[in-house]
């Protein structure tokens, strides 16, 4: 067992009360926090904006890529859309799934989240059928045969791997296991007519993942082929509107109040339309941090991303540990005139243990002036 040094400290001036009350001459509030959210932390009150870089220098630094360009994701296979990030627990990747998949796929290296950016489509998998659409996340547990029938070529698909790994729900502490979705909401597949009219004795080709090598599996018939099934393993499919985010009006949660689901090494987190917190001391814009212990990626599903300038939907920024992020300037300005009382952003967050390296293709989407973005114009 080991235990953190735990006595907690005062110096100066300061407000009691986390991301509330700031001094009047020191209103950048910056959390330097270990553990992602429940570890340790302190709260420094600062004259400047902690994100007021005026130069910087060397290849750690907060980035944005557009993958509404990115070019090579248009595959009929998910295991040939590259990687945008990834480190040995996690892959993250988009893909623009146009055509109906020709084969069966199987990803042996771990559970696959599909999170629904563009589009519908006809979901077949061992445990039946299942319309999918924007704004659905569909968890497909390991080793589970399935493919898309895409309704329209417009189909877009964030795809993220717990490598080696599953799946869980967020404990949900105080506010007991019905709150956020309850699990009642989460759909499964059907053994309906759909997936009885898909029975066949064609050849059918089962592409296998594993080790991030892919083998292919011939059968003389279709095995997608079940009468029934029963038990407490299947794919999972909730959409972002069932979530009934937390709120308070009066204190400015941590992003782990949007934990959606968990796997052993990062968390999934889903930002859904809420009101903004009145309280005229209260914070109203995310506060400044040091998230130290985590690398964190926003993709940008829909709506006005009230804590960013110039950020449009299906943009991702990635702001790995080692330095502090939060709101940009306008954002800020606009959050301490209480300007907004409700936001309307969707986002998808994915906060990693791990280090995350991104990939070749990615650069060549990105922008490279993001980094200077949070200057005052
Ligand atoms: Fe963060």
């Amino acid at each position: 067992m080991r235990k953190w040094i735990s006595f907690p400290q005062k110096e100066g001036e300061i407000s009691r009360q986390a991301h509330a009350d700031f001094p009047d001459r020191a209103i950048y509030e910056r959390e330097a926090g270990r553990s992602g959210f429940f570890g340790p932390a302190s709260h420094f009150h600062h004259q400047h904006a902690p994100t007021g870089w005026s130069e910087w220098e060397g290849e750690l630094k907060p980035r944005a890529f557009d993958l509404n360009q990115l070019k090579g994701v248009d595959a009929t296979s998910p295991w040939d859309v590259p990687d945008v990030l990834n480190n040995p627990h996690c892959k993250y990747r988009i893909w623009h799934c146009k055509n109906k998949m020709d084969d069966l796929v199987r990803n042996a290296d771990g559970d696959e989240l599909l999170f629904v950016h563009e589009g519908e489509a006809e979901l077949f998998c061992d445990y039946g059928h299942m319309s999918i659409r924007r704004g659905d996340y569909v968890l497909i547990p390991r080793s589970t045969m399935w493919r898309l029938e895409p309704k329209q070529d417009d189909l877009t698909l964030l795809m993220i791997e717990a490598t080696n790994d599953s799946y869980q729900l967020p404990e949900k502490g105080l506010v007991g296991n019905h709150a956020i979705f309850d699990a009642a909401m989460l759909d499964v597949p059907k053994i309906d007519d759909a997936f009885k009219a898909q029975y066949s004795e064609d050849v059918t080709h089962v592409q296998v993942k594993r080790h991030n090598q892919v083998s292919q599996i011939t059968y003389p018939f279709n095995p997608l082929d079940a009468v029934g099934w029963h038990g407490d393993l299947t794919v999972v499919r909730i959409n972002w509107r069932d979530i009934r985010p937390l709120m308070s009006h009066r204190y400015h949660l941590p992003p782990s109040a949007h934990t959606t689901f968990v796997a052993s090494r990062f968390v999934i987190c889903t930002f859904v339309p809420r009101p903004i917190e009145s309280d005229p001391g209260a914070l109203k814009v995310p506060f400044y941090h040091n998230n130290d212990d985590y690398d964190e990626v926003l993709f940008y599903h829909e709506g006005d991303f009230f804590s960013r300038d110039n950020i449009d939907r299906g943009m991702v920024t990635f702001h790995p540990a080692g330095f502090t992020h939060g709101p940009h300037p306008k954002a800020f300005q606009a959050g301490r005139e209480y300007k907004k009382k409700f936001t309307d952003e969707v986002a998808v967050m994915l906060d990693t243990r791990d280090a995350l390296t991104f990939s070749e293709d990615v650069l060549s989407v990105e922008n490279p002036d993001y980094v200077y973005s949070w200057k005052a114009k």
